[in-house]
């Protein structure tokens, strides 16, 4: 089985990963729909660029899938999985319905490979410390096969069940994550109008409490928006919102939190903050101050 791992969609993720593989010496196959982003992250890494998803899984022993959506998985199996050969593992690391990950599941294995759904949390600066948390279901051989190349950005593997185990508890973790960001916007631009420096106040959240990973790897983020780089847009913000809407609808469950959280989220992006980042909550509830 080859070394080689490919990385289909070098977004935001799927490009930090890449960085990780590489700075570990692992051989790298890169494929995005967008030719110049990928080409950027090769010449950054030293990763060769295949021409299609099946050419990139052609040449691995393990795929890793980092797209934006389930549009965009549905969109890149047909080819990605015409060019898996037997025994070939692929993780599908994207945040989509558990529901789309097993639909895949039947293909993947008519070419002689395994699916696994590992989607990830943390963000962009996690996956370059190699602390990223990826939430596994599946197979646990197929898991084994995976394991080096995930051990490269992530400091926790969980193997949390069968096929859509990961996707449903990365949707579910993630409810989490999106009350704590309107929390701590909230809580961080009321100590600003209150009187208290924005610095001064988010030292206190990493001080305290509720000095949660998130709350400090979003530090630059909250204290200075136009200087840190978009990590996590605000319009994945929403589709991870739907996604959890969905699933709980589907069993019934109560999300009042979680509601508020998405109808907010969607007040930004109607504001013109989708290509902002997460943190940009904050700058949305500053704008709403100002033109209020
Ligand atoms: N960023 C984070 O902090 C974070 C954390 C945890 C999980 N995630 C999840 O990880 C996944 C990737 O996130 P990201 O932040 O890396 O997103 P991103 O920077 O927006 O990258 C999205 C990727 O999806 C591709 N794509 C979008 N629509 C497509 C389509 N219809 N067909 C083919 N490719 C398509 C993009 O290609 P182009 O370059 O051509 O547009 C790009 O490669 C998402 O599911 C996200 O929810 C993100």
């Amino acid at each position: 089985m080859t070394d080689t791992v490919a990385v289909v969609g070098t977004g935001n993720m799927g490009a930090a990963m890449v960085a990780r593989l590489r700075a570990h010496g692992r051989p790298v196959v890169v494929f995005n729909r967008s030719p110049d982003r990928a080409a950027a992250v090769a010449a950054r890494t030293g990763a060769e660029v295949a021409t299609s998803a099946r050419e990139a899984a052609a040449s691995a022993g393990v795929v890793l899938v980092s797209l934006a959506d389930d549009a965009a998985v549905v969109a890149v199996y047909g080819d990605l999985v015409s060019g898996l050969r037997p025994g070939t593992v692929v993780v599908e690391t994207s945040t989509v319905s558990p529901q789309t990950v097993r639909a895949l599941a039947a293909p993947v294995r008519d070419a002689g490979a395994a699916l696994l759904d590992g989607p990830v949390s943390g963000s962009v600066p996690v996956v370059e410390r190699g602390e990223l948390t990826v939430l596994v279901g599946g197979d646990a051989a197929a898991l084994d096969t995976a394991r080096p190349a995930l051990d490269t950005f992530a400091s926790t593997v969980l193997h949390l069940g069968p096929l859509g185990a990961g996707a449903t508890m990365k949707l579910v973790v993630n409810g989490v994550v999106h009350a704590l960001n309107q929390a701590v916007s909230e809580a961080l631009v009321l100590a600003e109008k209150a009187g208290v420096d924005r610095h001064a106040a988010y030292g206190v959240f990493t001080s305290s409490a509720v000095a949660a990973p998130f709350v400090r790897y979003k530090q630059a983020a909250f204290e200075d928006p136009d200087g840190t780089p978009v990590a996590f847009r605000l319009d994945l913000v929403a589709k991870d919102l739907a996604l959890l809407a969905e699933l709980a609808a589907a069993h019934g469950a109560r999300m009042d939190q979680a509601d508020t959280n998405r109808r907010l989220v969607g007040e930004a992006l109607a504001a013109g903050f989708a290509d902002r980042d997460i943190s940009a909550m904050a700058a949305f509830l500053r704008r709403s101050y100002d033109s209020a």
